[in-house]
């Protein structure tokens, strides 16, 4: 299935690509085996205790052309060091390739990946993607290990903290915004990153949802769900892709033929470098695929991985299996013509300390501009999932506020993957609020209780509850440590950690009618329902990165009028787990039935909060749905017309989202899929028409023989404010 598809590294043209490759082909044709090898291997680089570079154990290997790459490497003097030691030493001279996982931010940290999902806001994750390259540019990084693209249906898994949700179509036009922001228009551009789309494949769909665990699923789930996205960050010219940990049908991605031959090099044509994650031929042994490192090396050369991250296989065996035969020379110069590509891709030939400017480094980080970038960004990824009584926005009329919960005056709000953050550099929940309230306002803090997993301890909860009774309005901030939604960070269990329910409990029981708004820091949907019950006012926060206080601050006073919808739905018990909106009816679906029906005895099959969820301090009207016809061709466009309006008296941001159905098809289909959205400000009474476009690609889908087709039939399109609640319209395809 050849396709003509651009998916070049950065998009370049067919001309420019060669060019490079001409480039590149010269200096190949100058290299030892072991030299070209040397290219294949990548490292890590050290630091020590005070952060400075420690590096004497790789620098021989630098010296002697045995390391083509460094990640971890970060900063002018760190990566300007390492450089001239490659250059400088080394017998051609070729320069190294640093990386660095910049996921979320380099210095000034943005919303975890999961937050900005919440926005919906394109702009505004490129914006993210853009600053967060140029800080790490500025610091000699030439490559990050971002976008994270993994769909995830199973918040138990720590690293959903890490993607953009439950959703393909969502996660497709995020993985295509990061891409742009962090490659920009010119990857010679010394304010630029190449990027690598990870993990490849379906690492969120790790059985139970725990970590590095087995991933088995049909070829249909697979090209339907999981893959998309990949094809979406390449086809926006992603420079390169990191293979997963995990198995997919009972094969290692990392020596997987199906992903990294067939799909990626035959059908995707892309030319771009595969690196495999941390370790990941080293663990072919573990996962039974090899019996030793020549093995390992060997299945995962020729299923087409071009490097090796931090196992030291291809190193220490490729040579060898060149020599006897069971690698063919040609496959070593493909791999390392395309990470020489890479390197002439950025410039690093015509000047490898290009990245490393100390000038750029000094003015380029934490800068007010970025730092109000990251606050306006946080505040938009907020979600209100619960304002009963309208008890928010508060007011400046409170003076005095009980700060209550773990999460109130701790640093700890950049969430995991936080690159080169400094906790010094957050704005606490604490501050936000005192910078919001002014000097004269009075702010009162307890911790109330530990949100650390397993600390149960209630002791402190009576503090907490006379600082109550002192104030005219409470602040409950609770939610995960950082470092319990990770990677390594699976949680069986997903409610709020410690004894922070029961504190919530005591401290709205106390309460009586003083407001009380929970704020919530936590980097996975948690099970939620009790808390649900008891406060009537609940904003999810996520991790807001750098400027958390600040941001939770205009959105608790109504600065900012919270617009974030759930990229991931809320379970309402983790016995409901995997779930999410997009799935099939069943043959016996809940309600045909009292008792035969896809149901439990115990809890509900819905969610507490359903994907696309979230509220706002105004409130929005849909008209009725209007389309010019309801018959329409194959390769016709429907469109589809609606008044929105804003029936509140505060401006609002809503993100209108239409969900289209193929009732009857030769495959059975999702009871809805999210097709498209737009995220409109609309101020008090305003009335907005908004026009759809139901397209034929919207419309097509994979059917049995996994061939992309539409097929005629009765559709329906359903526009509305979340997945389970809007407006609906019937038409037909003929
Ligand atoms: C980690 C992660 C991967 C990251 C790499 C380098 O184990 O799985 O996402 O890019 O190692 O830090």
């Amino acid at each position: 299935m050849l396709s003509n598809r651009n998916t070049r590294p950065f998009g370049v043209s067919p001309e420019r690509y060669q060019a490079l490759c001409q480039q590149v082909d010269t200096l190949l044709a100058q290299m030892t085996l072991e030299e070209k090898i040397g290219q294949m291997n990548q490292v890590a680089g050290s630091r020590d205790t005070t952060g400075a570079p420690a590096n004497t154990e790789i620098e021989a290997d630098v010296r002697t052309g045995r390391v083509g790459s460094v990640f971890n490497a970060f900063g002018v003097e760190f990566t300007r060091e390492l450089q001239r030691q490659a250059v400088e030493h080394s017998r051609l001279g070729i320069p190294l390739l640093f990386g660095y996982d910049i996921i979320h931010g380099f210095r000034t940290i943005f919303p975890i990946p999961l937050a900005q999902a919440a926005s919906w806001h394109m702009e505004g994750i490129e914006r993210a993607a853009r600053i967060m390259a140029v800080e790490g540019a500025a610091s000699g990084v030439h490559w990050t290990f971002a976008p994270m693209v993994d769909v995830a249906r199973d918040p138990r898994w720590g690293r959903v903290m890490e993607g953009a949700g439950e959703d393909t179509h969502l996660t497709s036009l995020i993985a295509r915004a990061q891409v742009r922001g962090i490659q920009g228009s010119d990857p010679g551009a010394t304010d630029t990153l190449a990027a690598c789309v990870k993990h490849y494949a379906a690492y969120g769909a790790v059985e139970a949802g725990r970590e590095y665990n087995t991933v088995d699923m049909s070829e249909w789930r697979l090209r339907s769900i999981y893959l998309p996205p990949f094809l979406a960050a390449l086809s926006e010219g992603c420079a390169s892709v990191m293979t997963a940990f995990n198995t997919l049908n009972a094969l290692p991605a990392t020596c997987h033929p199906l992903l990294l031959d067939q799909i990626l090099r035959r059908e995707w044509c892309f030319e771009g470098m595969v690196v495999t994650d941390y370790t990941a031929i080293m663990e072919l042994e573990q996962h039974g695929v090899a019996a030793d490192a020549s093995e390992a090396s060997r299945r995962a050369v020729n299923a087409s991985v071009d490097m090796d991250m931090q196992s030291g296989y291809f190193i220490d065996t490729l040579k060898a299996l060149v020599q006897s035969g069971q690698v063919e020379e040609a496959r070593i110069d493909e791999a390392v013509r395309r990470i020489l590509w890479l390197k002439a891709a950025l410039g690093l030939f015509e000047d490898p300390y290009r990245y490393a400017d100390e000038a750029r480094e000094a003015q380029c980080l934490l800068t007010l501009e970025h730092r109000r970038a990251a606050r306006e960004q946080a505040a938009e990824s907020m979600v209100l999932l619960k304002n009963d009584g309208h008890v928010l926005p508060l007011g400046d009329h409170h003076r005095k506020i009980a700060l209550i919960g773990p999460l109130g005056n701790t640093p700890r709000l950049i969430g995991s993957w936080h690159g080169n953050g400094d906790h010094d550099d957050t704005v606490t929940l604490r501050e936000g609020l005192a910078n919001r309230l002014g000097e004269d306002a009075v702010i009162l803090y307890a911790e109330g209780a530990s949100n650390q997993i397993g600390e149960n301890d209630t002791s402190g909860i009576e503090e907490a509850l006379e600082l109550v009774r002192q104030a005219d309005a409470v602040v409950l901030a609770l939610g995960e440590d950082e470092a319990d939604a990770d990677e390594a960070a699976s949680r069986a269990d997903t409610g709020l950690p410690g004894a922070q329910l029961e504190l919530a409990r005591r401290v709205l029981a106390e309460a009586g009618d003083t407001p009380v708004a929970t704020v919530l820091f936590n980097g996975r949907p948690l099970t939620l329902t009790e808390l649900d019950d008891l406060a009537p006012a609940i904003v999810e926060a996520w991790w807001p990165g750098t400027e958390a206080g600040n941001a939770v601050a205009d959105v608790l006073f109504g600065d900012v009028n919270p617009s974030g919808k759930l990229p991931m739905s809320f379970p309402v018990n983790a016995g409901q787990i995997p779930i999410y909106y997009n799935a099939f009816n069943t043959g016996r679906p809940k309600g045909v039935d009292p008792k035969y029906a896809s149901q439990y005895l115990d809890i509900p099959n819905a969610p507490l909060y359903p994907f696309g969820f979230g509220l706002s301090y105004t409130t929005f009207e849909y008209g009725e749905l209007e389309t010019a016809c309801s018959e329409i061709g194959l390769d016709d466009t429907l469109e589809v017309r609606l008044a929105l309006t804003n029936t509140g008296d505060v401006e609002g941001t809503e993100v209108v989202q239409l969900y289209l159905q193929d009732v009857h098809a030769s495959v059975v289909r999702p009871l809805r899929e999210l097709k498209d959205f737009q995220r409109l400000r609309l101020s008090p009474g305003e009335c907005r028409e908004v026009v759809f476009h139901v397209t034929p690609e919207m419309r097509r889908f994979l059917n049995a023989e996994l061939e992309r087709v539409q097929e005629p039939g009765l559709f329906r399109v359903k526009i509305g404010s979340c997945s389970e609640s809007g407006e609906e319209i019937e038409f037909r395809v003929v």
